[in-house]
């Protein structure tokens, strides 16, 4: 439990789509928070026995019948109090301000002007020049009167209490959005509030979290021996090694190669864990059975399911190899238990089905071990880094569960699946060769179409397979742009590509965004 360990901020989230943007910058400011429904029990809230409170935005307005509330116990705790537009609203309609309801939403950029430069939320803010500081605002209804001993510390053209403070109580609302980029200085605001106004210490590092965790682990597991899939993927591969400094040889992985990897993936994970972390790893060669399974599918839901059975049998065969396992430990990330905990958000992505080991069967009654359950990717991929993994895999993009299946279109066989890897691997180094693996796309790939074309190479005819290359450039995977790749680039993949892989002639790029197409091609 890490409220144990460190200051804590409770951040209730309200349903505002940046919510979890809130708690990323407490996280930054390294200071440990927690993302938590509005409707939290006050038991709930209070165990974590927080250093302050910060209220999220939301699409409601106060006035609608069954707005979200504001709890008593934020009020009671005596703590600091930041509210963020409808938090911001919420204070306000509760200790006797007044709220003007309007149908007009005003969205976008405003120039914050800072009235008392004096107030520890603005340290660091720069004002003075009378020009203001550019905010985001995306609101609805507004506060038209403040709450009896509030003032208002800052304005802009449209907003008279564009912030309001009570600094008595240690009560600060902004009426724009600190968490967003379009706010520059947010992340200051945030990390004032955190650190100047409810007084956290900046305790919450990746050293930190590694002495917390392993800790805990240790006295979750005590002796008991656990077992961990390793996927090849960040999240399990952080999983594993945190695991195995806290608990050493009481834990094994399992790796399964399904043939369904890139290019020297299988080889990197056995490298990495086996030889260098010194895991004890049982790598699993599971191809053939995987090829034989797919014989004959080319439906793409269906492949997801034969691949997900798949996976559940040969799993659950090899844990009981080991004999008596009593954990399971899964590399479950912290958006993952935000969105099942869920505030009536984004019933979204339902398509992250194969994600973790999920569905084992029944008797194998294990009990779960999730280290990084509080953690977003990039605090999980700085972990991995103070762990000593690899940059490659540390910063290794997103791959889906079913793996190289869902981009060989069509039937998935060796041959094919050995012509795909070879493309990727191609287009793949020459995007790390202009680094663009990190920045300039979020996820790139090459995906092998079940269609020939006819080419024409040296003096003869050509009728060979055509590989399309994918590259997306995207904050959260749900929506995504196409990356707008060097055309020299692009020429010299697709050279490479037909010149120095057997059986394709012909390569194309995609360039449809998402929506209204998706990053995969199945
Ligand atoms: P789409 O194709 O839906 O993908 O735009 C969004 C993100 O999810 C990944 N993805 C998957 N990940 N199992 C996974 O673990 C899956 O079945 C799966 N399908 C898509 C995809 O790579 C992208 O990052």
């Amino acid at each position: 439990d890490h409220s144990l360990m460190h200051d804590t901020i409770i951040i209730l989230d309200y349903g505002s789509q940046y919510a979890q943007l809130i708690a990323r910058r407490v996280r930054e400011a390294n200071v440990y928070c927690e993302l938590l429904p509005w409707q939290t029990p006050v038991e709930t809230a209070l165990a974590l026995r927080p250093k302050g409170f910060i209220l999220s935005g939301g699409p409601n307005s106060v006035y609608d019948p069954g707005a979200p509330a504001l709890p008593d116990y934020v009020l009671d705790a005596g703590v600091p109090v930041l509210g963020i537009c409808y938090g911001m609203q919420l204070l306000a309609h509760r200790l006797g301000g007044r709220v003007a309801h309007s149908a007009r939403r005003e969205y976008g950029p405003a120039a914050l002007v800072v009235d008392e430069a004096d107030e520890p939320l603005f340290a660091g803010w720069d004002a003075g020049d009378g020009r203001g500081e550019p905010v985001w605002m995306s609101h609805g209804d507004k506060v038209e009167a403040l709450p009896p001993g509030y003032r208002p510390i800052a304005h802009s053209d449209n907003s008279p209490y564009a912030a309001a403070a009570n600094a008595q109580r240690g009560h600060y609302a902004v009426q724009f959005h600190p968490e967003v980029v379009h706010t520059p200085r947010g992340r200051v605001l945030l990390s004032n509030f955190v650190h100047r106004i409810c007084g956290c210490r900046p305790d919450w590092t990746p050293a930190n979290v590694i002495d917390a965790q392993t800790a805990a682990i240790r006295q979750q597991v005590g002796d008991g021996r656990v077992v961990l899939g390793l996927s090849g993927g960040v999240d399990s591969a952080v999983a594993a090694a945190l695991m195995h400094r806290a608990i050493g040889d009481q834990l094994t992985c399992i790796f399964v190669d399904t043939g369904l990897l890139r290019l020297g993936e299988a080889t990197q994970v056995v490298q990495t864990f086996q030889q260098e972390q010194g895991i004890r790893l049982v790598a699993v060669n599971a191809v053939e059975e995987y090829l034989e399974a797919l014989t004959g599918v080319t439906d793409p839901e269906q492949k997801r399911r034969v691949i997900g059975e798949k996976f559940v049998r040969v799993f659950e065969r090899e844990a009981r190899r080991l004999g008596h396992i009593d954990f399971l430990a899964q590399g479950t990330i912290y958006p993952d238990v935000i969105e099942s905990a869920g505030s009536g958000r984004g019933a979204a992505h339902v398509i992250k089905t194969h994600h973790n080991v999920g569905g084992l069967p029944d008797d194998m009654q294990f009990q779960l071990v999730e280290p990084l359950r509080m953690l977003f990717k990039d605090e999980v991929r700085r972990l991995g880094t103070a762990l000593g993994l690899p940059d490659s895999l540390v910063w290794r993009q997103p791959f889906p569960g079913p793996g190289l299946a869902v981009r060989c279109l069509g039937e998935v066989t060796w041959e094919r699946l050995e012509r795909l890897r070879a493309a990727d691997s191609i287009f793949v180094a020459e995007l790390a060769a202009a680094d663009l693996l990190r920045e300039g796309t979020q996820q790139a790939f090459a995906v092998l179409l079940p269609v020939r074309s006819v080419g024409v190479m040296g003096d003869g005819r050509t009728y060979q397979e055509v590989v399309a290359l994918r590259a997306v450039t995207t904050e959260d995977f749900m929506t995504a742009d196409w990356a707008r790749l060097p055309y020299d680039l692009l020429a010299r993949v697709s050279r490479r590509i037909v010149n120095e892989v057997p059986g394709v002639n012909r390569v194309v790029f995609d360039i449809t965004s998402k929506p209204p197409g998706t990053i995969e091609w199945e």
